[in-house]
């Protein structure tokens, strides 16, 4: 699967039609997301950001498709579609990420939350007055949710980086935030206007790449002997996905049952191999980038064997899927 440019393309579409992908700007992301570096071209640079989300989507998506799959009592396909996940995070979106150098010390990783804890808090306040205005209930009820946990993380990040700045003080560490069980519900988008729908586009991928990016954060804490930092990084990845991601895929209507879900999957995988990897090796071979180059011909080659994984899950429902990609 991929993102608002590829995975997100196809949530895109799946959400609100191809009109709308004009409407979800990669911009949309925080740009503190991307930290700059200058050893790659920055057509690169920006293809490696634009599959680093694509990856972090598709782990989202496959975790809430693992989940109904399991609900559904398939646990055969719900083991495909984790395994699946655990490579877009701890293989495609890793290596994209230092790449990129999007996971910076202790200190940096923490201020980095907190710039983008602000930067949300704004986002979703428009998000859900824009709501308010399109007379979409359910979504200023979801957005503002956001809103509050958003505001409701300041103060325990603002401890944890006191805690790690100054440890002479004594400030403890706050303990890991509460992760609520992962649930999911099939059903059509709760939303109809096409400017919440792109909201809501937006507003999934800042959490899917924020359950990403904290749990490289959280690795980064617990290699560096920062145990309970490493459990409060954890603990927020965690509940991005499982309370705010989740959320927001059951408003924007994104979980069908398996067969579909996975079909889909599917889909976004073969787009990836076919088309967006292959595209993006040779612009990078172009300018020089070699190594990404191999990198991206690489995973281009991979998500076509995670397109044959799942179409062998899917063919023990007895379906067979759409012609795709
Ligand atoms: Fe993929
Ligand atoms: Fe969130």
């Amino acid at each position: 699967m991929s993102s608002p440019g590829c995975a997100c393309r196809r949530a895109a579409f799946v959400v609100v039609g191809a009109a709308m992908l004009v409407a979800v700007p990669v911009s949309t992301a925080n740009v503190a997301d991307v930290r700059s570096r200058n050893d790659v071209h920055a057509q690169t640079r920006a293809n490696l950001a634009e599959s680093a989300r694509s990856a972090a989507f598709a782990h989202a998506m496959y975790r809430v498709y693992a989940t109904q799959a399991a609900q559904e009592g398939l646990p055969h396909v719900r083991d495909v579609l984790n395994q699946a996940a655990r490579t877009e995070l701890h293989e495609r979106f890793t290596g994209q990420a230092k790449l990129i150098g999007l996971v910076g010390d202790n200190v940096a990783n923490l201020r980095d939350a907190m710039t983008r804890n602000s930067y949300l808090a704004s986002l979703y306040r428009r998000f859900a007055a824009e709501a308010e205005h399109d007379g979409e209930t359910n979504a200023v009820r979801v957005f503002t949710d956001q809103a509050r946990n958003v505001a409701a993380r300041h103060d325990t990040l603002t401890q944890a980086l006191e805690a790690i700045v100054h440890p002479a003080l004594g400030t403890a560490t706050p303990a890991a935030v509460p992760v609520p069980p992962e649930r999911t519900r099939t059903g059509g988008p709760a939303a109809s206007a096409a400017r919440t729908l792109g909201n809501l586009v937006a507003a999934l991928m800042q959490e899917a790449f924020a359950d990403a990016k904290y749990t490289l954060y959280a690795e980064r804490a617990r290699q560096t002997g920062e145990p309970r930092l490493a459990m409060l990084f954890g603990s927020m990845a965690g509940a991005e996905r499982t309370e705010h991601f989740a959320a927001e895929a059951r408003l924007a209507g994104l979980v069908h049952d398996t067969r579909a879900n996975t079909c889909e999957a599917i889909g976004g995988e073969l787009y990836n191999g076919r088309r967006m990897y292959p595209g993006y090796a040779r612009q990078a071979a172009r300018v020089g980038d070699h190594t990404v180059a191999a990198l991206f011909t690489s995973i281009a080659r991979d998500e076509m064997e995670q397109a044959q994984a799942l179409t062998s899950a899917v063919s023990r429902l007895r379906t067979r899927c759409p012609a795709s990609g």
